[in-house]
């Protein structure tokens, strides 16, 4: 029984954020051509992929290797009427097969650090038409200076995680221009944390004292906590990045 899943099986979505802070990213992508073809890379189940189809124009190609959250996406694409802009697609972000240029903008919601904050910024920009934008949100230090506990726990569960400034050095040194950053609001983390803890409550009584179920569940309620306490001092950032031509 793999009790990950049992946690994140059908969720609304699967990293902090929500339609407003996708909505506020998009604003940020300017002088874009009319017919935007998009990639959304990790998109998962799928949330901000259907809220960037519904702009006028844009057709996204939503890749993720977890076939379940296409299924998810593709049913959600056919109840909002949205199929003829929505295209899934189910490959490693590892082995994309795209050729150079294919599209306009690169978007990845709390995905990129599977691949590599750094990593993505270089190979992605590759398969950008010239000017095209990579927009992503990237789990980052606010702060200099972090209290032991928080960066205790990132430090192992997420050791490349850096700073704002750092990133920002790290996105000109790969050739782009920043055209927006924000911090996603405590209400993003609880669209995502909030379905968590309801569907954990039910699972613990399903489950009981089963141990391994137990682990699961408690590393998933600590982080919880931690960023309630600690959430001034990291967050999901939104990074908009033009490639400079
Ligand atoms: C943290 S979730 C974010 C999902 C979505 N963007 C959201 O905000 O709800 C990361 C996603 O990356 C996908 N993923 C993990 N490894 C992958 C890989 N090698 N290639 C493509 N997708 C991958 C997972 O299936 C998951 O849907």
């Amino acid at each position: 029984m793999n009790f990950f899943f049992e946690v994140h099986n059908d969720l609304p979505r699967e990293a902090p954020g929500n339609n407003q802070s996708t909505k506020r990213a998009f604003k940020m992508v300017r002088n874009l051509k009319p017919d935007l073809k998009i990639l959304d890379i990790g998109c998962g189940p799928g949330r901000q992929s259907i809220e960037l189809a519904r702009n006028h124009g844009c057709y996204v190609t939503a890749l993720d290797n977890h076939q379940p959250f296409l299924d998810k996406l593709n049913r959600k694409a056919e109840n909002e009427k949205l199929t003829d802009r929505i295209t899934t697609v189910n490959a490693s972000m590892f082995d994309m097969k795209f050729s150079p240029a294919s599209f306009d903008l690169i978007w990845s919601e709390g995905a990129i650090y599977i691949y590599g904050f750094e990593k993505g910024l270089r190979d992605w920009k590759k398969i950008l038409t010239e000017g095209g934008y990579i927009v992503v949100s990237e789990l980052s230090w606010l702060t200099p200076e972090m209290p032991q506990e928080p960066k205790e726990f990132w430090d192992k569960e997420y050791p490349a995680m850096k700073s704002v400034n750092e990133n920002l050095k790290i996105a000109d040194a790969c050739g782009y221009s920043v055209a927006g950053v924000f911090i996603i609001p405590d209400s993003g983390w609880e669209d995502y944390y909030g379905p968590i803890e309801k569907r954990i409550q039910n699972l613990r009584e399903i489950y009981g004292d089963n141990p391994e179920a137990n682990k699961v569940f408690d590393n998933e309620t600590a982080e919880i906590a931690l960023y309630r306490k600690y959430g001034e001092y990291y967050g999901y950032v939104f990074y908009i990045l033009r490639a400079n031509k």
